[in-house]
C-alpha cells in the first residue's frame, strides 16, 4: 500500500518536520499542528493510517480518535504519546487505537509500527473482497425495498457477525427463510466454512439421527461398514442450516439440545465424545407455542435453538417490495429464457399489488416465469400472469381494476330524469361477456372466472342474452 493516505497531528513542529522527511516519499502525508482541522477533512479525504499526538490544543487526542473512528472506522490510529501516562493509553486502545509509539520517537520503529497497521487494513480489505465475491457467487440478490425488510437485513449483518449464535428463521411458506439462512453463512466471519442443510420432515425418525450424528463402524445392521460422518460434523466452522426443525423426533431433539448447549455430540453406536464448532441455523413455519403446549416441541430446545430470532413478514405485509422483487424475476427470466421483456404493465402491477400472496415470494417467482415464457413482450400485461381473479379480488373486497371498469371512484352521476337500470344492466352485462370471451380466446370458464361467476352463472347470462 505505498500511496496509502497517511495524517500526522502532532503540535511539536520537530516531530512533524522528523516524521514528514522520514516518511514522505513512502506516504501521501498530510500534517496537522491541531485536532480540528484533520477530523474537518476525514470525509473528503479519509486516511488509511493517522499518527496521532495524545496531548494537543484544544480538541486533544482521545477524544479526536474517538471521532476519527466513528468517521473512519476501517483508518488505523497509532497514538503518539509524551510520556508513558498507562491510564491515557489503555483508554486509547480500549478506544480501537492500533498501538503508541512514546516520544522520543525512533523512526524505525515506527515505521514497522506503520507498515503493520497498513498491512492488518490490507488483509482486512482482501477478506472483504473476498467475502462479497462468496457472496455474489453463491447467493441470488436478496431484493427489499420495505422498511419491514430493511429491519430484518439489518439484524441479520448484525448476526452473521457472531458466530456463535444460534439463529431460528420464523416465516410463512417461500418468504426467503434459506436465502436469510444462507446471507448469515456467507457474511458471517466463517464464510469460508461449508454451508449444509437438512430437511427435518424429509427423512424418518430413525434416519435423522445418523443424518445429523453419524455413526460408528458396524453401528447397526445394514449401516455402511465404514460407519458415517454426521452433518453437524461435516459443517464444522460453517454453517448447519436445519429446515423444518420443527418437525424434529424427540430423540434427535434430546441429542440437539446437548449439543448446542455443550458443543458435543456421541455418533450412533460410540462412546467417544466429539466437539466441534458448527453455527446452527433453523428455520420453520410452524408455531412453536402451539408445538410446545402439545408437548411436541421442548421448550429448552427451543430457547436454545432460537438464541436470536429472525421473523419474515409474509409478502401481503410488505406490499412495496411486490414490484422490485417482480422487476428482479423479471430480468432474471428475460435472461435466463431469453426473451426480451422490458417493464410490467400498470394493470399486471395493480394486480400483482392486489394479490393474495399464499406463497409468497416463491408463487411471485413463478408467475413471473410463467408470464415470460407465455407472454408476448415486451410488456407483461394482466393476462400474462394467470392470475385467477376470485383471487385477485378476495384481496381487493371487490373487482376495482381501472383498466376493467370505468366505474371506479365516484361513478357516473345520476341525471335528473333517472335512467333504465334493467337495460343498463343488460348493456353492462352484455359488454362484459362479450369481453371476458375476447380475453379468454373463448374460452367460457376462463371467461367466467373473469367475470368472477360460477361457470354456470355465466351460460346463464349468455344465452339469456342471446350472446
Ligand atoms: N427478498 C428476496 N429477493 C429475491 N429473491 C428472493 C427473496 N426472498 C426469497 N427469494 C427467492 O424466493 C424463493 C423462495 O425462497 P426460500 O426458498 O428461501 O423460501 P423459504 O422460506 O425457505 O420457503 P419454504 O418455507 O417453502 O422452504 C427462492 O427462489 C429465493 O431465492
Ligand atoms: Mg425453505
Amino acid at each position: 500500500m505505498t500511496s496509502a493516505t497517511v495524517f500526522l497531528i502532532d503540535d511539536d513542529p520537530l516531530i512533524r518536520d522528523s516524521i514528514e522527511m522520514a516518511l514522505a516519499h513512502t506516504y501521501r502525508l498530510f500534517t496537522f499542528d491541531r485536532a480540528e482541522p484533520a477530523l474537518e477533512s476525514l470525509q473528503q479525504n479519509p486516511p488509511h493510517l493517522v499518527l496521532l499526538d495524545i496531548s494537543l490544543p484544544g480538541i486533544n487526542g482521545i477524544d479526536a480518535l474517538k471521532q476519527i473512528k466513528h468517521d473512519c472506522p476501517d483508518a488505523q490510529v497509532i497514538m503518539i504519546t509524551a510520556l508513558e501516562d498507562v491510564q491515557t493509553v489503555v483508554s486509547a486502545m480500549k478506544l480501537g487505537a492500533y498501538n503508541y509509539v512514546v516520544k522520543p520517537i525512533t523512526l524505525d520503529t515506527l515505521k514497522v509500527d506503520m507498515a503493520n497497521a497498513l498491512e492488518t487494513i490490507r488483509l482486512r480489505l482482501e477478506v472483504q473482497h473476498l467475502q462479497e465475491k462468496y457472496l455474489t457467487e453463491n447467493l441470488p440478490f436478496f431484493i427489499g425495498e420495505s422498511k419491514t425488510i430493511q429491519k430484518v437485513m439489518s439484524l441479520v449483518a448484525k448476526i452473521a457477525r457472531s458466530p456463535d449464535a444460534s439463529v431460528l428463521i420464523l416465516g410463512e411458506t417461500g418468504t426467503g427463510k434459506e436465502l436469510i439462512a444462507k446471507t448469515i453463512h456467507f457474511k458471517s466471519p466463517n464464510f469460508r466454512g461449508p454451508f449444509l442443510s437438512l430437511n427435518c420432515s424429509a427423512l424418518p425418525d430413525n434416519l435423522i439421527e445418523s443424518e445429523l450424528f453419524g455413526y460408528e463402524k458396524g453401528a447397526f445392521s445394514g449401516a455402511n461398514p465404514d460407519g458415517k460422518q454426521g452433518l453437524i460434523e461435516a459443517a464444522a466452522d460453517g454453517t448447519l442450516f436445519l429446515d423444518e426443525v420443527g418437525d424434529l423426533s424427540p430423540g434427535a431433539q434430546a441429542k440437539l439440545l446437548r449439543f448446542l448447549e455443550s458443543g458435543e455430540f456421541y455418533k450412533i453406536g460410540s462412546i467417544e465424545k466429539h466437539t466441534v464448532n458448527t453455527r446452527v441455523v433453523s428455520a420453520s413455519n410452524k408455531d412453536f407455542e402451539v408445538l410446545i403446549a402439545k408437548g411436541l416441541f421442548r421448550e429448552d430446545l427451543y430457547f436454545r435453538l432460537a438464541t436470536v430470532r429472525v421473523e419474515i413478514p409474509s409478502l401481503n405485509r410488505r406490499g412495496d417490495d411486490i414490484i422490485p422483487i417482480a422487476n428482479y424475476f423479471l430480468v432474471q427470466f428475460s435472461e435466463k429464457l431469453n426473451r426480451r421483456f422490458t417493464r410490467i404493465s400498470p394493470r399486471a402491477a395493480a394486480a400483482l399489488h392486489s394479490h393474495a400472496w399464499k406463497g409468497n415470494i416463491r408463487e411471485l417467482r413463478n408467475i413471473l416465469e410463467r408470464a415470460v415464457l407465455v407472454g408476448e413482450g415486451p410488456v407483461i400485461r394482466f393476462q400474462d400472469l394467470g392470475i385467477s381473479v376470485s383471487n385477485h379480488s378476495k384481496k381487493l373486497g371487490r373487482l376495482r381494476d381501472p383498466e376493467i371498469s370505468d366505474l371506479s371512484g365516484n361513478g357516473p352521476s345520476l341525471p335528473p330524469e333517472g335512467i333504465d337500470m334493467p337495460s343498463l344492466h343488460r348493456s353492462l352485462d352484455s359488454h362484459y361477456i362479450r369481453r371476458s370471451l375476447e380475453m379468454a380466446n373463448g374460452n367460457a370458464s376462463r371467461a367466467a372466472e373473469l367475470l368472477n361467476i360460477s361457470y354456470h352463472a355465466f351460460r346463464r347470462l349468455r344465452s339469456k342474452l342471446g350472446l
